[in-house]
């Protein structure tokens, strides 16, 4: 399966969930939220998600940001919590969320193996600006990409696209990795290489767009990416 990881010429992360915790954000107010800390940030980042296909097949982009607040009240709603000062602390705890732990040591490596390394996301350009450079990723990093430079969210087709424009590569020669099962097989489906990382034990989508290799994080992709060279 891994074999298909031959002649990469970028290595493409997905953000949210893959290099930053999504969770981490929720979890640094857990006192303040209460018993429901863990729904509500369940909720939220479901909502996230939908609210952004949703928009896309409306026709109706609003970016990251807006969509992140708009799913943060509905989730906050469900939770029965009406406390704005929690609503804001939040939304800004996603500008500084906590990178995976195995993050900026497997990006150094690849870097130090000659690797082109990029982010492609639905984050928009000041969110990932700021969560990149507070996990202190940015200097690792050629390009971090987001969805605002075409208007519509993951998974179509004309976000993978991007990638393969701004890094001058065809999309069968990037290594795309991510957390979100959806975004593999969008990926996937686009041309690209996948790499899963189910950093959550979930099983594979049925969708027949699948990943190129299954990783449980992102420890494994120096290795994966130097037997293919
Ligand atoms: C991202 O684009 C899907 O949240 C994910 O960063």
């Amino acid at each position: 399966m891994s074999d298909s990881f031959d002649n990469i010429k970028a290595c493409v992360f997905d953000a949210y969930g893959t290099l930053f915790d999504v969770h981490s954000a929720v979890g640094r107010y857990r006192e303040r939220v209460g018993d429901d800390a863990e729904r509500l940030s369940n909720i939220w980042r479901d909502k996230q998600l939908s609210y952004t296909w949703l928009r896309s097949l409306m026709g109706r982009h609003a970016d990251f940001w807006e969509v992140t607040g708009e799913a943060l009240d509905y989730a906050m709603s469900s939770c029965r919590i009406d406390d704005p000062a929690l609503r804001d602390d939040l939304l800004n705890a996603y500008l500084s969320l906590d990178a995976y732990p195995e993050v900026p040591a497997v990006l150094a490596a690849l870097r130090n193996a000659g690797q082109r390394l990029a982010i492609l996301s639905n984050g928009s350009p000041a969110m990932l600006e700021a969560a990149v450079q507070s996990s202190g990723i940015g200097d690792l990093l050629e390009e971090v990409l987001s969805v605002e430079s075409v208007g519509i969210y993951k998974p179509d087709p004309r976000v993978y696209a991007l990638a393969s424009e701004r890094l001058g590569v065809t999309a069968g020669e990037i290594a795309f990795q991510s957390s979100n099962a959806w975004d593999v097989a969008g990926a996937s489906s686009a041309g690209l290489k996948v790499a899963w990382i189910n950093r959550f034990g979930q099983v594979p989508e049925t969708l027949p767009f699948r990943p190129h290799a299954e990783l449980r994080d992102l420890g494994g992709l120096p290795a994966l990416l130097q037997r293919n060279s």
